[in-house]
Order: C-alpha cells, then sequence, then structure tokens
C-alpha cells in the first residue's frame, strides 16, 4: 500500500473527508493546512491573527507560513521513528510544490502518490454552500475556485510529468469515493 500521499483537488471536492477517513483506517498522519490554520485562528495565535482575513477572502496564506507548518509536523514524524503521512491542501502551488519536494529530501522521503479528486463546478459549489463554514458564501467560493484555477491547477501537470498523479472521480457517495480512492493507492 501506498503510504505517503497528497491529496489535490478544487474546494469541496471532498479533500478532508477522504483524508480523515483514509488516515483513521490506514494509520497515517493527516495534515490539512486549512485545519491547522482555522486551529490557529480559533486559538488567536500570532499566526492565525496574520492568517485569519487572507483565509476569509479565499486568497492563499503565505507561502513562507505554511511551509514552516509543514516542515515543523513532517519532522517531528520523522524523528519520532517516520511512518505514512496523507498532506491535503498542501501544496497549493509550484513553488509550494519545489519546497516540498526538497523539504522530503532532506527527510529521506518520497511522495508515493497523488490523488487528484475531480468535480464539477455546480456540485462543489453546492457542496460548499451547504456546509456553511466561515469562507463558504458564495463570492469567496468563487474566488477559492479562480485561485485554484490559477495557482494549484499547474500542480496536476507538475505531477503528471513526474508520473504521480492518479485522478479519481470525486462525485457520489463518501463510500463510493472512498473505494475509487483505495483501488489506486492499493
Ligand atoms: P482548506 O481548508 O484546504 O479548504 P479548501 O481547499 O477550500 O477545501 P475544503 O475544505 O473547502 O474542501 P475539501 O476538498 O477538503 O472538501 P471537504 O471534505 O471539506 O483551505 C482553506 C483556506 O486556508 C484557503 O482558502 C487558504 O486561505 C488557506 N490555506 C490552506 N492551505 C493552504 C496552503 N497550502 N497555502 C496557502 N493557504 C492555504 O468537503 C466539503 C463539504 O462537502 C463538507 O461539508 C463535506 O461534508 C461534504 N462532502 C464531502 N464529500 C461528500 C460527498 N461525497 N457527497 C456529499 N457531500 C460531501
Amino acid at each position: 500500500m501506498k503510504q505517503r500521499l497528497l491529496f489535490l483537488g478544487p474546494p469541496g471536492a471532498g479533500k478532508g473527508t477522504q483524508a480523515q477517513h483514509l488516515a483513521e483506517s490506514r494509520g497515517l498522519l493527516h495534515l490539512s493546512t486549512g485545519d491547522l490554520l482555522r486551529g490557529e485562528v480559533a486559538a488567536g495565535t500570532p499566526l492565525g491573527q496574520e492568517a485569519e482575513a487572507v483565509m476569509a477572502r479565499g486568497e492563499l496564506v503565505s507561502d513562507a507560513l505554511v511551509r514552516a507548518i509543514v516542515r515543523s509536523r513532517l519532522e517531528q514524524q520523522a524523528q519520532a521513528g517516520g511512518g505514512g503521512w496523507l498532506l491535503d491542501g498542501f501544496p497549493r502551488n509550484v513553488a509550494q510544490a519545489d519546497a516540498l519536494a526538497a523539504l522530503l529530501q532532506e527527510l529521506g522521503q518520497q511522495i508515493e502518490l497523488v490523488v487528484l479528486m475531480e468535480l464539477d463546478d455546480a456540485v462543489l459549489v453546492q457542496r460548499l454552500l451547504a456546509r456553511g463554514r466561515a469562507d463558504d458564501n458564495e463570492s469567496v467560493i468563487r474566488h477559492r475556485l479562480e485561485v485554484y484555477r490559477q495557482q494549484t491547477e499547474p500542480l496536476i501537470a507538475y505531477y503528471r510529468e513526474r508520473d504521480l498523479l492518479a485522478p479519481v472521480e470525486a462525485a457520489g457517495s463518501v463510500d463510493a469515493i472512498a473505494e475509487r480512492i483505495a483501488a489506486v493507492i492499493g
């Protein structure tokens, strides 16, 4: 089974839902940069204060900030003996992907598969409006989708060129999608 995984896809594709399920069932570390940033916001830390307004607008928080968060978690895990991990919401642009590659080289680790969750915009928007998180109103959702197309979508070609990309249809029930993901990660 592949156990060093990235989950890539537009907002609302179900990355967090599937990543959490998979991490629990297979004993992997689940690192969601969105969840970690929301934790910092809720705790009112300086990092959270810096990130809050940017997240509310649906833009990307600075690369340096998210890179530091991911580095500390992956280093901690490596020092504790290593293991599998699942990155959800990171990397989000080519600079973050290059930084991740450099970090993994330092740690002597490799990405084994990038799961690309694909779904129509209309369904994404419906799912997010039904959830109603602070950044789930119609205009911010549209902006998050634009940011995804401009900054994150280039990672599809980036990981395809590295022969790591596994596209998965993200429509249907949570269980049906989990089965499709299980089939590609083995
Ligand atoms: P982040 O938290 O990563 O949000 P996102 O990518 O916009 O993703 P979502 O959480 O909205 O969607 P998801 O694909 O995880 O779907 P989910 O499972 O939740 O990022 C938020 C913000 O943080 C960013 O805008 C940015 O500001 C900042 N940020 C985060 N990472 C960053 C980075 N690396 N660099 C810079 N900034 C960063 O599901 C969505 C909803 O659909 C849920 O209600 C769920 O219950 C429902 N659902 C899931 N699956 C199904 C299904 N099969 N059928 C019906 N409903 C479903």
